[in-house]
């Protein structure tokens, strides 16, 4: 059986001539269905370039992804843009909520473009903000702010979810709290979870730890260790 990603010989450059970067340089990656993957490297590395590639936001210049069976690399747009709202759920550092929306609304947005939602309720509930449905972001914090995004992200039932920086802006224990309703959503929908961090501490949890430098995979192992978010030195 073939992995659910599946990249090879990634490339993508931004600039040109002397200013050229050479954002991912010759990736080959796979993971299988329903892990969890951290992916860990410094600042530039192409941690973002790689995970934007596999969520269809942008295109490589070389080399194919495919994703679920699909080869994204060269979907025409529209494919792509279907691609990305029933398959992918996203969740960035700031929570990019919309401002003048209560929780549950926009929540309610995506689950009324989208082929499969999942009940609204019930995902509110399993990311334990169900009681501040009719609050706007503002009057949340950082950490509910979070929760809420993930609920943005998951009520489409995406077959992956990527993750860039999601406890970036939050402290230990709003990042802890968020990474354990991470973990309840993959063993829950068996969510396969891509997630970007600076945390050394977070490849505790992953199934998958994948090191990035200089546009290439570093190493990629397996972690026999796995600890529980709860459970994590953060
Ligand atoms: N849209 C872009 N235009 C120009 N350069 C970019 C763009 N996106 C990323 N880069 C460059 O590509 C390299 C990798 O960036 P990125 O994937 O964001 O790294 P990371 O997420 O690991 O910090 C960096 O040198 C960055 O400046
Ligand atoms: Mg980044």
């Amino acid at each position: 059986m073939s992995a659910f990603i599946e990249i090879q010989n990634a490339h993508k450059n931004y600039g040109t001539g002397d200013a050229v970067v050479h954002a991912l340089d010759g990736v080959d990656f796979a993971l299988d269905q329903g892990k969890i993957c951290v992916i860990l490297g410094p600042s530039g590395s192409g941690k973002s370039t790689l995970l934007n590639m596999i969520g269809g936001l942008d295109s490589l210049d070389e080399g194919t992804i495919v994703v679920d069976g699909e080869e994204i690399t060269g979907l025409s747009k529209k494919k792509l843009t279907e691609y990305r709202l029933n398959k992918i759920g996203f969740v960035f550092q700031f929570y990019n909520l919309i401002p003048d929306l209560t929780i549950r609304e926009n929540v309610e947005v995506v689950a009324e473009i989208v082929k499969h939602p999942l009940d609204i309720d019930e995902v509110l509930a399993a990311l334990e903000i169900d009681s501040l449905r009719d609050r706007f972001p503002v009057e949340l914090s950082g950490g509910q702010q979070q929760r809420a995004s993930i609920a943005r992200a998951m009520v489409k039932k995406p077959k992956l979810l990527l993750c860039d920086e999601l406890t970036g802006a939050l402290d230990t224990r709003a990042s802890r709290q968020v990474l354990r309703f991470i973990e309840k959503i993959n063993a829950q929908y068996h969510t396969t979870t891509m997630i970007i961090t600076h945390n050394e501490a977070i490849a505790q949890m992953a199934d998958t730890i994948v090191r990035i430098k200089d546009g290439k995979i570093d190493s990629q192992t397996e972690n026999d260790r796995k600890k529980s978010a709860e459970d994590i030195e953060l």
